[in-house]
Protein backbone atom coordinates (compact mmCIF):
# COMPACT_ATOMS: atom_id res chain seq x y z
CA UNK A 1 0.00 0.00 0.00
CA UNK A 2 3.24 2.58 -0.19
CA UNK A 3 2.96 5.44 -2.34
CA UNK A 4 5.07 4.64 -5.13
CA UNK A 5 7.22 7.96 -4.75
CA UNK A 6 7.96 7.14 -1.16
CA UNK A 7 11.71 5.98 -0.48
CA UNK A 8 12.71 2.70 -0.42
CA UNK A 9 13.05 1.39 3.23
CA UNK A 10 16.42 1.13 4.96
CA UNK A 11 16.53 -2.56 4.68
CA UNK A 12 16.41 -2.23 1.35
CA UNK A 13 18.72 0.28 0.36
CA UNK A 14 21.21 -1.39 2.20
CA UNK A 15 20.93 -4.66 -0.07
CA UNK A 16 21.27 -2.61 -3.30
CA UNK A 17 24.36 -1.63 -2.15
CA UNK A 18 26.02 -4.54 -0.85
CA UNK A 19 24.27 -5.95 -4.79
CA UNK A 20 26.43 -2.73 -6.48
CA UNK A 21 29.75 -3.90 -4.57
CA UNK A 22 29.45 -7.19 -5.36
CA UNK A 23 29.46 -5.89 -9.31
CA UNK A 24 31.71 -3.53 -8.71
CA UNK A 25 34.07 -6.15 -7.93
CA UNK A 26 33.28 -8.88 -10.21
CA UNK A 27 33.76 -6.07 -12.72
CA UNK A 28 37.11 -5.16 -11.36
CA UNK A 29 38.13 -8.85 -11.20
CA UNK A 30 37.22 -9.15 -15.15
CA UNK A 31 39.24 -5.85 -16.00
CA UNK A 32 42.09 -6.97 -14.30
CA UNK A 33 41.94 -10.40 -15.78
CA UNK A 34 41.39 -8.93 -19.28
CA UNK A 35 44.41 -6.39 -18.83
CA UNK A 36 46.63 -9.18 -18.32
CA UNK A 37 45.67 -11.50 -20.72
CA UNK A 38 43.87 -14.66 -18.96
CA UNK A 39 40.50 -13.75 -20.56
CA UNK A 40 41.65 -14.65 -23.99
CA UNK A 41 43.73 -17.62 -22.85
CA UNK A 42 41.23 -19.69 -20.59
CA UNK A 43 38.94 -19.40 -23.57
CA UNK A 44 41.23 -22.00 -25.49
CA UNK A 45 42.54 -24.75 -23.50
CA UNK A 46 38.69 -25.60 -24.02
CA UNK A 47 38.25 -25.49 -27.71
CA UNK A 48 41.74 -27.23 -27.48
CA UNK A 49 39.97 -29.41 -25.06
CA UNK A 50 37.22 -30.32 -27.36
CA UNK A 51 39.31 -30.95 -30.05
CA UNK A 52 41.57 -33.50 -28.00
CA UNK A 53 38.66 -35.28 -26.27
CA UNK A 54 35.96 -35.36 -28.64
CA UNK A 55 37.13 -34.79 -32.47
CA UNK A 56 40.69 -36.41 -32.61
CA UNK A 57 39.62 -39.75 -31.33
CA UNK A 58 36.90 -39.99 -33.09
CA UNK A 59 38.94 -39.44 -36.47
CA UNK A 60 41.10 -41.80 -35.60
CA UNK A 61 39.26 -44.53 -34.35
CA UNK A 62 36.42 -44.00 -37.54
CA UNK A 63 38.78 -41.83 -40.38
CA UNK A 64 42.46 -42.38 -40.48
CA UNK A 65 42.53 -46.51 -41.77
CA UNK A 66 41.39 -44.93 -44.94
CA UNK A 67 42.62 -41.54 -44.68
CA UNK A 68 45.98 -40.70 -43.44
CA UNK A 69 49.69 -40.03 -44.29
CA UNK A 70 50.67 -43.17 -42.38
CA UNK A 71 47.46 -45.39 -43.99
CA UNK A 72 45.36 -45.35 -46.60
CA UNK A 73 44.42 -42.25 -48.72
CA UNK A 74 41.07 -42.77 -50.41
CA UNK A 75 39.86 -40.21 -52.66
CA UNK A 76 43.39 -38.43 -51.76
CA UNK A 77 41.98 -37.60 -48.69
CA UNK A 78 43.89 -37.36 -45.43
CA UNK A 79 42.13 -36.69 -41.90
CA UNK A 80 45.32 -36.35 -40.01
CA UNK A 81 46.38 -33.06 -40.27
CA UNK A 82 45.38 -29.56 -40.80
CA UNK A 83 47.05 -29.16 -44.68
CA UNK A 84 45.29 -33.32 -45.26
CA UNK A 85 42.05 -31.35 -44.85
CA UNK A 86 43.03 -27.95 -46.42
CA UNK A 87 44.23 -29.60 -49.41
CA UNK A 88 41.34 -32.10 -49.65
CA UNK A 89 40.63 -34.64 -51.59
CA UNK A 90 39.70 -35.93 -55.51
CA UNK A 91 36.62 -33.36 -54.68
CA UNK A 92 38.18 -30.59 -53.31
CA UNK A 93 38.67 -29.58 -49.51
CA UNK A 94 36.26 -31.50 -47.27
CA UNK A 95 35.81 -28.94 -44.31
CA UNK A 96 34.08 -25.00 -45.16
CA UNK A 97 35.31 -23.59 -41.62
CA UNK A 98 32.11 -22.11 -40.21
CA UNK A 99 30.12 -23.84 -42.45
CA UNK A 100 29.07 -27.64 -42.03
CA UNK A 101 25.87 -27.25 -44.35
CA UNK A 102 28.77 -26.28 -47.00
CA UNK A 103 31.23 -29.06 -45.53
CA UNK A 104 31.67 -31.80 -47.93
CA UNK A 105 32.63 -34.32 -44.71
CA UNK A 106 29.31 -33.41 -42.86
CA UNK A 107 27.65 -34.77 -45.92
CA UNK A 108 29.64 -37.72 -45.77
CA UNK A 109 29.25 -38.73 -42.36
CA UNK A 110 25.14 -37.68 -42.66
CA UNK A 111 24.80 -40.43 -45.47
CA UNK A 112 22.16 -37.85 -47.39
CA UNK A 113 24.29 -39.10 -50.36
CA UNK A 114 24.07 -42.71 -51.16
CA UNK A 115 27.04 -42.58 -53.20
CA UNK A 116 29.47 -41.05 -50.15
CA UNK A 117 28.77 -42.60 -46.90
CA UNK A 118 31.57 -42.79 -44.33
CA UNK A 119 32.70 -44.12 -42.97
CA UNK A 120 31.48 -47.47 -45.33
CA UNK A 121 29.44 -50.13 -43.98
CA UNK A 122 32.08 -52.42 -44.07
CA UNK A 123 34.55 -50.20 -41.56
CA UNK A 124 31.94 -50.26 -38.92
CA UNK A 125 28.85 -48.04 -40.45
CA UNK A 126 27.51 -44.65 -39.94
CA UNK A 127 28.84 -42.65 -36.47
CA UNK A 128 26.50 -42.25 -33.86
CA UNK A 129 24.00 -38.96 -33.76
CA UNK A 130 26.27 -37.72 -30.91
CA UNK A 131 29.60 -37.98 -33.13
CA UNK A 132 27.94 -36.30 -35.90
CA UNK A 133 26.37 -33.46 -33.87
CA UNK A 134 30.20 -32.99 -32.21
CA UNK A 135 31.56 -32.67 -35.97
CA UNK A 136 29.02 -29.99 -37.16
CA UNK A 137 29.84 -28.42 -33.70
CA UNK A 138 33.76 -28.59 -34.38
CA UNK A 139 33.21 -27.64 -38.02
CA UNK A 140 31.18 -24.53 -36.80
CA UNK A 141 33.70 -23.04 -34.62
CA UNK A 142 35.73 -21.94 -37.55
CA UNK A 143 37.85 -20.25 -35.96
CA UNK A 144 39.02 -22.28 -33.90
CA UNK A 145 39.76 -25.16 -36.94
CA UNK A 146 41.63 -22.38 -38.19
CA UNK A 147 43.74 -21.12 -34.99
CA UNK A 148 43.59 -23.68 -33.03
CA UNK A 149 44.05 -27.45 -34.74
CA UNK A 150 47.44 -28.96 -33.80
CA UNK A 151 49.05 -28.84 -37.22
CA UNK A 152 49.89 -32.73 -37.32
CA UNK A 153 47.70 -35.19 -34.67
CA UNK A 154 47.49 -39.06 -34.52
C1 LIG B 1 37.24 -48.31 -44.93
C2 LIG B 1 37.79 -47.12 -45.54
C3 LIG B 1 37.22 -45.76 -45.19
C4 LIG B 1 36.97 -45.22 -43.95
C5 LIG B 1 37.14 -45.87 -42.58
C6 LIG B 1 36.56 -43.86 -44.17
N1 LIG B 1 36.55 -43.59 -45.52
FE1 LIG B 1 36.11 -41.80 -46.40
N2 LIG B 1 36.44 -42.61 -48.24
C7 LIG B 1 36.74 -43.94 -48.48
C8 LIG B 1 36.70 -44.17 -49.92
C9 LIG B 1 36.99 -45.51 -50.61
C10 LIG B 1 36.38 -42.95 -50.53
C11 LIG B 1 36.18 -42.67 -52.02
C12 LIG B 1 34.71 -42.49 -52.33
C13 LIG B 1 33.93 -43.77 -52.21
O1 LIG B 1 34.40 -44.81 -52.73
O2 LIG B 1 32.85 -43.78 -51.61
C14 LIG B 1 36.22 -41.99 -49.45
C15 LIG B 1 35.90 -40.67 -49.63
C16 LIG B 1 35.67 -39.76 -48.61
C17 LIG B 1 35.37 -38.38 -48.83
C18 LIG B 1 35.26 -37.67 -50.18
C19 LIG B 1 36.66 -37.22 -50.57
C20 LIG B 1 36.72 -36.59 -51.93
O3 LIG B 1 37.46 -35.60 -52.05
O4 LIG B 1 36.07 -37.08 -52.85
C21 LIG B 1 35.18 -37.81 -47.60
C22 LIG B 1 34.85 -36.36 -47.28
C23 LIG B 1 35.40 -38.86 -46.62
N3 LIG B 1 35.70 -40.03 -47.27
C24 LIG B 1 35.31 -38.68 -45.25
C25 LIG B 1 35.50 -39.69 -44.33
C26 LIG B 1 35.38 -39.49 -42.91
C27 LIG B 1 35.05 -38.17 -42.24
C28 LIG B 1 35.62 -40.68 -42.32
C29 LIG B 1 35.55 -41.01 -40.87
C30 LIG B 1 34.40 -40.56 -40.13
C31 LIG B 1 35.92 -41.64 -43.38
N4 LIG B 1 35.82 -40.99 -44.59
C32 LIG B 1 36.21 -42.96 -43.17
C33 LIG B 1 37.05 -44.87 -47.54
C34 LIG B 1 36.93 -44.73 -46.17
Amino acid sequence: MGHPFLPMPPKMTHIRHRQRARLLLALAALISAWASGSVVSAAAPDEAAVFESRIRPLLADRCYECHSAAKKQKAGLTLDSKAGWEKGGDSGAPIVPGKPEESLLMKAVRWTDKDLQMPPEKAGGKLSGAEIADLEAWIKAGPMIRARTPRRFR
